[in-house]
């Protein structure tokens, strides 16, 4: 409580910095036709960037914006052309979702020149004085309700020990490390009890991260976790932090007989990727994290009309980035399993009953 109330006031001190930057310039191009925001996405392999970038181009377009939404596909140098292309053509605001969150500095420095205001995306920008602010959920809390399924699952006794292996996403997405923070924050007590114990040693992020986030590379690294560690012993929980690689390690654990002659580990993930989505209530992965990609969206577009006003967008706390405190919109995720689907994402209207019966 403290700390947000400390955060609030930093915020109130940023703000009336940063609002500058961009927004009363921006403001000046109005009637001279449409103004246009670049939106810079990292990869389409994953539906809920789809669904970021397709409900932002339709509030910004309903919003009288024209969009330029285009995906770097996990490639750090098309990112930051597409980047730049946006910045020559003179877009008036920018949405970025990083590849690589080290990685922008040189071209957001161009959007800096250029009096563009840049607003970082679900991933903070780390490094750069050009980010203005930045929109996203408390990524702290996802790691803690994945974190918390498993603890609820498991029901940690150090009477009877329980096996689990931990992965990480991707090391140059500063998301990665804010998850297994509060995913560790929960873990950590039955880690040091007993209660948990992971085989393999690997508990840092140097050893559990992986690169770009991609299904493959985990399910390989579980296999050689799975052979050396897990001959004649059961793993009972995976923390996985995303979908997409939750799938993979299912896949994995099934090809070792797990789901079949045993049941398979608990497994959490994020996204709420209808194909998990759909994993969930045929019993397989057993969590994930829902961050509604409508409010993100609602909640940028609002944050950008504000910017290009030249008025203060709604924050309500600041991220540090290595350099500068950004003002931020933390939205709040939702833990979700079978217990609670039809509630959180039927009944919201983010999936269809059809769509989840497949
Ligand atoms: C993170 C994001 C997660 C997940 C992951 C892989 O940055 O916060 O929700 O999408 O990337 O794409």
């Amino acid at each position: 409580m403290l700390k947000k109330s400390f955060a609030l006031v930093l915020v109130g001190a940023t703000l009336v910095l940063t609002a500058c930057s961009g927004g009363a310039d921006a403001a000046e191009g109005e009637g001279e036709g449409k103004r246009s925001v670049g939106i810079a996405m990292p990869t389409t392999s994953s539906t809920r960037w789809l669904s970021d970038g397709a409900s932002m181009v339709d509030l910004f377009e309903a919003a009288g914006y024209t969009t330029d939404l285009q995906y770097g596909e996990d490639d750090v140098d098309s990112q930051v052309s597409q980047i730049r292309g946006m910045i020559e053509d003179g877009v008036s605001l920018l949405v970025v979702a990083a590849i690589d969150g080290q990685q922008l500095t040189g071209v957001l420095q161009q959007a800096e020149d250029a009096q563009i205001p840049v607003i970082a995306y679900d991933r903070l920008v780390v490094g750069s004085e050009a980010v203005d602010y930045y929109a996203s959920f408390d990524n702290l809390e996802v790691g803690r309700l994945q974190a918390q399924h498993l603890v609820d699952a498991l029901v940690p006794d150090p009477a009877s020990p329980k096996t689990i292996e931990l992965f990480a996403g991707s090391p140059d997405d500063n998301n990665s490390y804010a998850f297994l923070d509060g995913a560790m924050e929960v873990l950590q007590p039955h880690l040091d009890s007993g209660a948990l114990v992971v085989r393999s040693g690997q508990t840092s992020m140097d050893q559990i991260s992986t690169e770009r986030w991609d299904g493959a590379t985990a399910a390989s690294r579980l296999e050689s976790v799975l052979a050396a560690n897990y001959s004649g012993t059961r793993l009972d929980a995976v923390l996985s932090p995303y979908d997409g690689m939750s799938r993979a390690i299912i896949a994995a654990l099934q090809a070792h007989g797990y789901g079949s002659s045993q049941p398979l580990p608990v497994v959490t993930g994020q996204d709420a990727e209808l194909e998990s989505v759909r994993s969930i209530i045929a019993g397989e992965q057993s969590q994930t994290v829902f961050k509604d990609t409508r409010e993100l969206a609602r909640a940028t577009v609002q944050m950008s009309e504000a910017v290009l006003a030249g008025e203060e967008p709604v924050t309500t706390t600041v991220s540090d980035n290595d350099v500068k405190e950004v003002p931020a919109d933390l939205l709040e995720p939702v833990g979700v399993d079978a217990s609670n689907v039809q509630q959180v994402l039927v009944d919201s209207g983010y999936y269809t009953a059809e769509q989840l019966a497949g």
